[in-house]
């Protein structure tokens, strides 16, 4: 399986699911409206190397289409064994394994240094009220008194340098309720970027307490269990 997100894309450019857009676009509504077009024809990923004013490229719908959903969870192309993997993963989570360090720690921004801006994210829709970050990321919290995980994909609202928001609504809402009667401000992580089966594993509707970085590592993922949709 993937570990980053970085093999996964390289894995879709060869399968011709990915392409790169070398002309220069704006972030200002353009890449939006480029890829809302290109999602309802059901089309590739976008690479898009030259966005106005960043030196980074900007990946988007990455997993927009039943196919590459498969691919990054690892099963056959149609809903019914995408459903039938995702299920399995749930009701079969494992323990993740905590570790000191990672890659995402090579690069350190503190303090003042700290400016989300000087990534290129779009502003995707006319009425979006700014530049919403994190749409193929996830928002780690923890549970005050059970101090279980949990995780998800919220988009988050960049309000300046050092300040993003998000609509803490569902599992985020009910945690942040619990660390608001406590008094204390509730600790948060985003994670931008990862590896597919992670972020899919994210939008389980798993039960409060029950960590989906668990359910991202079930052996389901990787073909070690087929299930019947799958093994066909
Ligand atoms: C691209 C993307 C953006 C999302 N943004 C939000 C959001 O802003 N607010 C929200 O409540 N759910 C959002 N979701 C759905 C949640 O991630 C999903 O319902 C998840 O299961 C919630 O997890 P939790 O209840 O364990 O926190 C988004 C999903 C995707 C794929």
């Amino acid at each position: 399986m993937f570990e980053d997100l970085r093999s996964f894309l390289d894995d879709l450019e060869e399968r011709k699911l990915l392409r790169r857009v070398r002309a220069e676009v704006d972030w200002d509504l353009e890449v939006g409206a480029i890829q809302r077009r290109v999602f309802d024809g059901e089309g590739p990923a976008l690479l898009f190397e030259r966005v106005r004013g960043y030196e980074w490229p900007l990946v988007s719908g990455v997993l927009g289409t039943p196919e590459r959903y498969a691919l990054a969870i690892g099963c056959q192309p149609h809903l019914r064994a995408i459903i039938a993997r995702v299920r399995d993963a749930a009701e079969h989570p494992i323990e993740p394994v905590l570790v000191g360090d990672g890659v995402c720690q090579e690069n350190v921004d503190r303090g003042t240094a700290i400016d989300v801006r000087k990534f290129p994210t779009p502003k995707w829709h006319r009425l979006d009220g700014g530049r919403y970050i994190g749409t193929l990321g996830l928002v780690v919290t923890k549970d005050p008194e059970t101090g279980h995980r949990n995780v998800g994909i919220y988009r988050e609202q960049i309000l300046g340098p050092d300040r993003l928001g998000l609509n803490a609504t569902q599992q985020v809402g009910t945690l942040w309720q619990k660390w608001r009667r406590l008094g204390k401000p509730m600790p948060v992580a985003t994670v931008i970027g990862l590896d597919p089966c992670t972020l899919a594993a994210s939008c389980v509707q798993a039960r409060l307490g029950e960590d989906e970085f668990g359910i991202a590592a079930s052996p389901a993922r990787c073909g070690a269990r087929p299930c019947r949709w799958c093994a066909a």
